[in-house]
């Protein structure tokens, strides 16, 4: 619904990408992994399940404290069952990377969203590292796989931007005598190598010829940690355009992670114009942390650069309702990724924001947009949009509308609880 604005003090929850590894790593360290501020998203318990299902012990304490009592690397316990990964493509990417290096067998299953979604860009470096795999039509889940008895060191360099399949083949390599290599061409988010080192992995990172080079040294062993998870930037986002384009707003988000291999969306959002001051910079568990103050602006439309895609490339949806309130003309390109996340998110974007009365035009690797000049967008009236079980198009929906006359009407917010429980609660205790 419209909001009148969004003032005061918030604090987003913990960080996905974060929250998942220190779940798979604490779980495979022997002794007590300790973390505060884990994401309690259904993602992340989808991960949290799958481990307790190959031998760790992962519980919650009154507190809100989480303690993981892990089963050493190479101990992994062949799951009884088929590992229901919900909605979640990270604990599915990581994991099947975690099972190559172990002997045991599993299998894979999750929603329509994604059972969609495309695998074989790990299993194929997956199975040269010797594991096995029996996957459904184009690659896609229910898989079954096998992890290999003697894994094979390789040197990967990645063919797409990703930080789930760097990530899959290092959590291989943690099991694998030798050096894993990962060559990464463009660098994506850091997040397994600072934990990784954290928990006391053997491996260094160098940049070599203008690529990341990665080597990880098995068979490794881990030392149990206490960890605490930062705020979500990728959550944050959501609050921070909701600030910017609504009239009145100021609004403080404490705690938000800004590795810089995360924070791309608050560069572009100040490029276009968008109050966001970082205050009080600090480290929280290893990685950059401050808070956020967003004051309204005006926003101006701008050409965005794709090589800062890969620091931004979950805000785009978000960035896109910035965008269609923005004055001028956003393009954005270089984004064929989009294409396969929990959704198409171009797509679904592109007709989302025009249901909503905004101007869109959908290009193969982007979206161009003709934004409002700051006047409410109209808002839907008669269909909802479709948020296809992506929970992002949830949100980066309801943001618009705030921001829009008659407000905007989403089909499913259900989606939204994989990575933002609270969501809802926290928009209406901003906005005033
Ligand atoms: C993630 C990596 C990104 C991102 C996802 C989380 C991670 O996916 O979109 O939400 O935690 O490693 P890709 O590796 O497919 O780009």
């Amino acid at each position: 619904m419209p909001a009148k604005s969004l003032t005061g003090t918030i604090r987003v929850p913990g960080d996905k990408s974060i929250s998942h590894r220190a779940v798979m790593f604490g779980g495979l360290a022997v002794g007590e992994t300790k973390v505060t501020g884990l994401l309690e998203g259904e993602d992340v318990l989808s991960t949290a399940a799958a481990m307790r299902a190959m031998g760790a012990r992962v519980e919650r304490a009154d507190n809100g404290e989480w303690s993981i009592h892990g089963v050493g690397i190479g101990s992994l316990a062949e799951p009884n069952s088929a590992l229901d990964m919900g909605n979640s493509g990270t604990s599915t990417r990581l994991l099947m990377g975690l099972i190559a290096g172990h002997a045991i067998q599993a299998t894979f299953v999750g929603d329509a969203s994604l059972s969609g979604r495309p695998m074989g860009r790990v299993i194929e470096p997956l199975s040269k590292m010797g594991a096995q795999f029996t996957a459904s039509a184009g690659g896609t889940l229910p898989l079954t796989m096998r992890g290999a008895t003697t894994p094979i060191p390789i040197e990967y360099r990645l063919p797409v931007a990703s930080a789930q399949v760097k990530s899959a083949v290092l959590l291989a390599g943690l099991n694998t005598p030798g050096i894993t290599r990962v060559i990464e061409p463009v660098p994506t988010r850091d997040h397994s190598e600072r934990m990784l080192a954290g928990f006391g992995a053997e491996m260094t990172v160098e940049e070599v010829d203008g690529e990341r080079v990665i080597e990880l040294r098995g068979e490794a062993s881990f030392e149990p940690q206490t960890i605490t998870v930062p705020g979500d930037p990728s959550s944050a986002a959501f609050f921070a355009v909701a600030a910017l384009i609504v009239p009145g707003s100021d609004l403080i988000i404490e705690n938000v992670g800004l590795n810089p291999t995360r924070a791309g969306v608050f560069e572009v959002l100040r490029q276009m114009g968008g109050s966001i001051e970082y205050l009080s910079h600090r480290e929280v568990g290893g990685e950059p942390v401050a808070d956020l103050r967003v004051r309204h602006s005006a926003l101006t439309g701008i050409d965005v650069d794709p090589g800062i895609a890969p620091s931004m490339i979950d805000e785009f949806p978000v960035l896109f309702v910035a965008a269609a309130m923005a004055k001028g003309t956003t393009t954005t390109r270089g984004l064929e990724e989009l294409r396969v996340k929990e959704s198409d998110r171009l797509t679904a974007m592109a007709d989302a924001l025009k249901l909503a009365g905004a101007h869109v035009e959908e290009t193969e690797d982007g979206l161009i947009i003709e934004g409002s000049g700051g006047d409410p967008l109209p808002g839907t009236s008669g269909a909802p949009v479709t948020t296809h079980l992506d929970h992002r198009i949830a949100m980066s929906m309801a943001v618009a509308g705030l921001a829009s006359s008659k407000g905007v009407e989403i089909d499913d917010t259900t989606p939204i609880g994989t990575s933002f429980p609270n969501f809802e609660k926290l928009m209406s205790e901003a906005s005033v």
